[in-house]
């Protein structure tokens, strides 16, 4: 791409995931995660000041159709306080016992796939649970996979992507959750997407959660973040982390950090750089 006429400001985007309130289930003790919330809403609105908040969604553990509705209702709440739009996309346990309608009407907002361009910088909120594969597992449909491939190729901007489940393959023997059952790790037809970023060859960023950890892999120019559980203790952490990343992008490339809450560190920066592919003066 020519990135001549393009006007690319700083973009900084908070992402979280994998919230997984609710109940307490072994590793992800659902029960404190609105009360952490709140303390990085406070965060981001005083410290990070982000354009924007994605939620890469699983913002639930699972019971019943009532207490989802009052937990998901308690999320949405807490985020509400944010002084930057928040975006939500939707994990396999976000649809067990609420459908995408009901899902919406509390949110009140859709939860399709969407295009929304900030700051130069063109962003895709793709539908991964279209269907669930196993209850785990994602997929995009047929319809999803045209709009992608026409999303990306009429964006002069370069393009940010978001799923819930993972499109790099990742070694996985070490991650408790899915080591036994990797396929369900990603978006099943994920290599039928990776063609699009390769035929279009303006994504720079893939981004998903659902895997728990923090991962970062450069293929083809596209750099492929996984951002980690805001809960996930791995039964290992005596609190939940409250873990978030921050992704920085400008014209020159890109940075991301991963934090954590309890206790309030900077865990790890990566950076970068897009080599000269949207700026003149490289
Ligand atoms: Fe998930």
């Amino acid at each position: 791409m020519d990135g001549g006429d393009l006007i690319l400001h700083n973009l900084r985007l908070a992402v979280i995931g994998d919230l997984h309130s609710g109940e307490d289930r072994a590793s992800l003790p659902g029960s404190v995660v609105a009360d952490l919330l709140e303390g990085l809403v406070q965060h981001l609105n005083e410290k990070i000041e982000p354009d924007a908040v994605i939620d890469l969604g699983d913002r639930l553990n699972c019971s019943d159709r009532e207490a989802d509705l009052r937990n998901l209702v308690k999320i949405d709440s807490v985020l509400s306080h944010l002084q930057c739009p928040v975006y939500y996309i939707c994990g396999n346990h976000d649809l067990e016992n609420l459908d995408s309608s009901v899902y919406e009407k509390v949110l009140k907002r859709k939860l399709e796939n969407r295009s929304l361009t900030i700051k130069g910088f063109r962003l895709l909120l793709i539908d991964s649970q279209d269907p669930v594969i196993d209850g785990v597992g994602g997929s995009v449909s047929a319809d999803s996979l045209s709009w992608i491939d026409t999303e990306i190729g009429e964006s002069s901007e370069p393009v940010i992507v978001f799923t819930h489940q993972a499109l790099d393959d990742q070694d996985l023997e070490e991650n408790m959750h899915f080591a036994s059952m990797k396929e369900l790790a990603y978006v099943e037809n994920r290599l039928e997407i990776t063609k699009l970023f390769k035929k279009h060859g303006n994504i720079v960023a893939a981004v998903n959660g659902h895997l728990h950890w923090h991962s970062v892999s450069l293929i083809d120019n596209t750099v492929y973040i996984s951002v980690p559980s805001f809960t996930e203790t791995w039964n290992k952490y005596e609190k939940i982390p409250g873990a978030y990343s921050v992704i920085d992008f400008d014209s020159g490339g890109m940075t991301i950090g991963n934090y954590r809450m309890q206790p309030s560190v900077l865990t790890s920066r990566v950076a970068y750089s897009f080599c000269g592919r949207y700026s003149k003066d490289f």
